[in-house]
């Protein structure tokens, strides 16, 4: 992946732009009033996540990527707008610095041990006596294969302070570092200063190694044998390769099946990830016992937006009362909890724009005793898995009496906060209808409860009656949006090529009453970028146009550039058919943008006559110049074809 597009998908447009534009979701987009022109009344201003970008369909007409965004709001130029974003997004994009040089190659030794350690725990557990009982208790007990404790890697910590230590320290590696990866530990010495030696962190457990996304080792889980030991399970400790709150355990061996079920299944523990691959579901993964964080979903969403959470009963039942929301569950044994946040939840599906749902265990059992005893059970626990909302409201009316009106009361007041999170209009009209009837109360009761609490405080169109479904245009638009990246990829490549033919191109445009080949035509900063350095490499004579733009380009530009290079290796020969080809795809790169424009405006309008907006002015004016670019564009493709065919 180029740091450009390493940087567009580690932000999220939608995040980014609502730092400063008031957005509101409709359907899978997101819309505001315009930052770049003021006076208006017309919520023109579009956000499509999908596709990374964004558009006015206002007074300025215009578009880009989260780049041209910040440019045009900060005013920067693009290398700023780079250099920020970079930062932002934790993208290095000059070459490291010798002190990133250095913690590149700190995290690289702390994995390279933190793997020999792995061999050395399943040493133990496989091939030695001590770890006989433990290898019995996970075959016999756990019901484990062999080839399951060989996939995940499975070990032994033998019952000892010091022979981990011992056997690191025999081949040589250093005390210091054996500290810095989490493996033993500093013993306290007189004064309460870490001179008094260290022990192994690791004791009589069954190990369970933690890899990153990519299989990259980056810590240890531990669970005890002997129940008498406390925690039952202990984690390695926060190290700058082990955060638990970015990993996600047993993804690096669920993300093909994750990618290919388009769905992910998060579980509680690790050895319930373990049972259900053993069962054939290699799409289970699971937090290190600490609440689900954002960060853990925007990581799963790299594969996919479906998302199903199999919860203990208790802890459902516990959690969606909400009272679980900022108390962690006094147990003590647990390192922290809350895996269960119904509000945090629907805020990250909304953010993300993901489908997360929600399946209950039977109580007092885990998905790992399910899929071993009654494998269609568990087919049946994950088809009965419902929308967050949807499963609180079930959870909290199964608990109560709903004959006692001040239970139905409490029922409301908890489900009505969430609902009102909702925000797609329908979805929120749907759950409010479907609270009522379980509630058997008149709807209207429930309206009045959410203006009295006066909870609504964000930006939302009165939609009289709040009927809309997503229209099917946008949709189709969205993925012919991402069929326009080869078509812009070509021109380029051959503008990049031969530069001279940006004035040709340009003159048959002209020829056609069309405007020129400008950067409007293009969706990405990027492209944008090099569209303008081929221009201006025309208009000196300092240097050959090629070099010109290509010693123009910073560091992540030059990949783009590598890539369009690449990519028109086998041009023709003949430069009057590579005109031809340019021209070809510049018009069918027009008509595509200017349908998707069309569409899109026209989904504005029709939403915003629905919610009973009168001014729908600037919208008009829009449609106006895209009819009369339409009728030119048919016009000059029309001719374009005869002409040349
Ligand atoms: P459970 O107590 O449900 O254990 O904790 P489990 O995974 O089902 O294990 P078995 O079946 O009893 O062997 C679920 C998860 O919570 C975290 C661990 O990640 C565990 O897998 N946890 C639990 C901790 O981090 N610390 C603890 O002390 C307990
Ligand atoms: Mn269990």
């Amino acid at each position: 992946m180029s740091s450009l597009d390493e940087i567009k998908s580690r932000i999220d447009i939608v995040d980014l732009i609502s730092e400063s534009v008031q957005l509101r979701r409709t359907g899978k987009n997101y819309t505001g009033f315009c930052p770049f022109h003021s006076n208006t009344r017309t919520p023109a201003f579009v956000v499509f996540p999908e596709t990374g970008t964004w558009r006015c369909f206002g007074q300025c007409n215009d578009g880009g990527d989260i780049f041209g965004f910040v440019m045009k709001k900060e005013g920067w130029d693009f290398s700023e707008a780079l250099r920020r974003l970079a930062e932002r997004a934790g993208v290095v994009l000059r070459p490291p610095t010798p002190a990133e040089q250095a913690a590149a190659e700190e995290h690289e030794g702390l994995r390279a041990m933190l793997e020999e350690a792995a061999t050395y725990f399943h040493h133990n557990l496989v091939n030695t006596a001590e770890g006989k009982s433990a290898l019995e208790y996970l075959r016999q007990k756990r019901g484990l294969t062999g080839k399951t404790i060989e996939a995940f890697g499975l070990g032994y910590a033998l019952n000892s302070w010091e022979a981990l230590t011992n056997h690191f320290m025999s081949k040589g590696y250093k005390q210091d570092d054996l500290v810095a990866c989490g493996l033993v530990s500093e013993r306290e010495g007189e004064g309460g200063l870490g001179d008094g030696g260290v022990y192994d962190r690791f004791r009589n457990r069954i190990m369970f190694p933690i890899r990153d996304d990519r299989g990259r080792m980056a810590g240890f889980g531990a669970r005890c044998l002997d129940p008498e030991d406390m925690p039952k399970f202990l984690n390695s400790p926060q190290t700058p390769i082990f955060d638990k709150g970015g990993l996600l355990y047993g993804l690096d061996r669920a993300r093909k099946s994750i990618r290919s079920n388009d769905r992910a299944l998060i579980v509680e523990g690790y050895l319930d990830v373990i049972a259900l691959h053993q069962a054939g579901y290699n799409n289970a993964v699971s937090p290190m016992g600490t609440a689900l964080t954002e960060t853990q979903l925007r990581l799963l969403k790299r594969f996919t937006r479906r998302i199903v959470l199999a919860l203990d009963a208790d802890a459902a039942g516990d959690k969606a009362t909400l009272r679980g929301l900022q108390i962690a569950r006094q147990a003590l044994e647990r390192e922290t909890d809350v895996v269960f946040d119904a509000r945090g939840l629907l805020g990250y599906e909304a953010r993300l724009n993901a489908d997360i749902r929600v399946t209950t265990l039977p109580e007092g059992k885990d998905p790992d005793d399910v899929v071993n005893e009654n494998p269609q059970e568990w087919e049946q626990i994950l088809e009965s898995a419902k929308p967050i909302v949807e499963h609180v409201m079930r959870t909290l009316v199964a608990s109560r009496d709903l004959e006692d009106p001040k239970a139905k009361s409490e029922i409301a007041a908890q489900v009505l906060p969430l609902i009102e999170d909702i925000p797609d209009p329908v979805e929120r009209e749907t759950y409010r209808q479907r609270l009522a009837r379980v509630l058997r109360v008149d709807e209207r009761v429930l309206l009045g409860m959410r203006a009295r609490k006066g909870t609504r405080r964000s930006f939302r169109l009165r939609v009289s009656g709040d009927d809309r479904t997503e229209s099917q245009p946008t949709a189709q638009v969205l993925s012919q949006a991402a069929e326009n990246e080869p078509l812009e990829m070509h021109c380029l490549g051959i503008l990049l090529r031969q530069p001279e033919l940006l004035y040709r191109v340009d003159r048959a445009l002209q020829e056609y009453q069309l405007g020129r080949l400008s950067t409007a035509d293009l969706r990405s900063s990027d492209k944008q970028i090099i569209l303008e350095l081929i221009a201006a490499s025309l208009r000196q004579d300092h240097a050959e146009p090629v070099y010109y733009v290509l010693n123009s380009l910073s560091l992540p530009l030059m990949e783009l550039a590598d890539r369009l290079l690449k990519g028109t290796e086998n041009l023709d020969p003949n430069e009057e058919r590579v005109l031809e080809d340019l021209i070809r795809t510049v018009l069918e790169l027009r008509r595509r943008n200017l349908r998707q424009n069309i569409d899109h405006l026209r989904f504005l309008m029709e939403e915003a006559q629905q919610s009973g907006e009168t001014s729908l002015g600037e919208y008009l004016q829009t449609m106006n110049q895209y009819s009369e670019a339409r009728i030119r564009l048919d016009k000059a493709m029309g001719k374009f074809t005869d002409h040349v065919v």
